[in-house]
């Protein structure tokens, strides 16, 4: 029993870092009422402020009117309270740590607080969500909603369908996507990082090669990526901002399900998640952002 798009009113976003508070604030600047939910009551503080300040920035640009701004944010409340947010939800995006146990617990409990018809998408990277389906009691209703960082900057978003989706939860969810001003594409079957972290893993994989090799320096690699495929950023500068320990986790999890060892994590970004580099957010990764 889906929700056509129509009917689509209330959206919930589980988990307020960076991705679930970008995921929410493009669902409001969408038109959608929206909760972001969270258990972490300064984790929830924290998105609010600074999604509040972007929109500001935006403003400034004369990217957005400071109405429009006003209004987005209207639409978007943080909350602690699950139950309450998802009672009335129509489309749930789970952001919440990668961790399995606690995906499968978030699903049980949506499946038993919000209305029949809602979907139930994760924004996970390396779960597929036949891993959640079962736990959530309907899991025809399942699938994976993957966003790329900034959220609200990429344009992708990854729909993933497990063996169980129905075709009107793809349909409904490639939609919702589009109406997000995204574009989304789908992934007919649940493979280790989809198809996007398939190619960025290709690309960092040969830029360690060659930097571990001497071939040429981390800005050299990242200079050639920028000047000459284009890239917005080069592999070295994508590995921090998107965080070590995020890339090592994806490559974790990836060798864990593949047990092929041209999966296996790479141990230069091992070793400088073991030393607190994590990339920008701990202010040093491959680069130091500090200086
Ligand atoms: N959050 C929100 N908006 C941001 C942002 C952020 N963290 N960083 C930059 N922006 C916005 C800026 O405000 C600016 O908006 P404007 O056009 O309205 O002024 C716009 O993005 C461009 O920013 P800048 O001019 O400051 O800088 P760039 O032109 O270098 O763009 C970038 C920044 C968008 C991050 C660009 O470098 C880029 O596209 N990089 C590649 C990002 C990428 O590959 N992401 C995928 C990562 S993989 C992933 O997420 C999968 C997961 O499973 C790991």
């Amino acid at each position: 029993m889906n929700p056509s798009i129509e009917n689509i009113k209330h959206i919930l976003v589980i988990g307020s870092g960076a991705m679930g508070s970008q995921i929410g604030m493009v669902a409001a600047l969408a038109g959608y009422r929206v909760t972001v939910q969270d258990i972490a009551e300064d984790m929830l503080a924290r998105a609010k402020e600074q999604l509040t300040s972007r929109m500001q920035a935006n403003v400034a640009k004369g990217r957005a009117s400071q109405e429009d701004a006003d209004a987005a944010l209207g639409r978007l409340t943080f909350s602690t309270d699950l139950a309450a947010a998802a009672a009335t939800a129509d489309f749930v995006i789970e952001a919440a740590t990668e961790r399995l146990e606690l995906k499968q617990h978030i699903f049980t409990q949506l499946g038993e607080l919000t209305p029949a018809h809602a979907i139930l998408a994760t924004n996970s990277s390396t779960l597929g969500s036949s891993k959640v389906a079962e736990a959530s009691g309907r899991p025809q209703q399942v699938c994976n909603m993957h966003f790329f960082n900034p959220a609200l900057v990429m344009k992708c978003v990854e729909v993933v369908r497990n063996e169980a989706t129905s075709q009107a939860t793809v349909d409904t969810t490639l939609e919702l996507a589009r109406r997000f001003g995204k574009e989304p594409v789908l992934i007919n079957r649940e493979i280790p990082g989809f198809v996007a972290n398939r190619l960025m893993g290709a690309i960092q994989k040969e830029a360690l090669a060659l930097h571990a090799a001497g071939i040429a320096t981390l800005e050299d690699i990242d200079t050639t990526a920028k000047t000459a495929l284009g890239h917005p950023m080069g592999p070295f500068e994508l590995m921090d901002m998107v965080g070590l320990d995020v890339i090592d986790f994806i490559a974790q999890a990836t060798y864990a399900e593949t047990n092929d060892d041209a999966d296996r994590p790479n141990p230069a970004i091992t070793n400088l998640v073991a030393r607190g580099r994590l990339g920008r957010k701990s202010g040093r990764g491959w680069y130091d952002y500090q200086s």
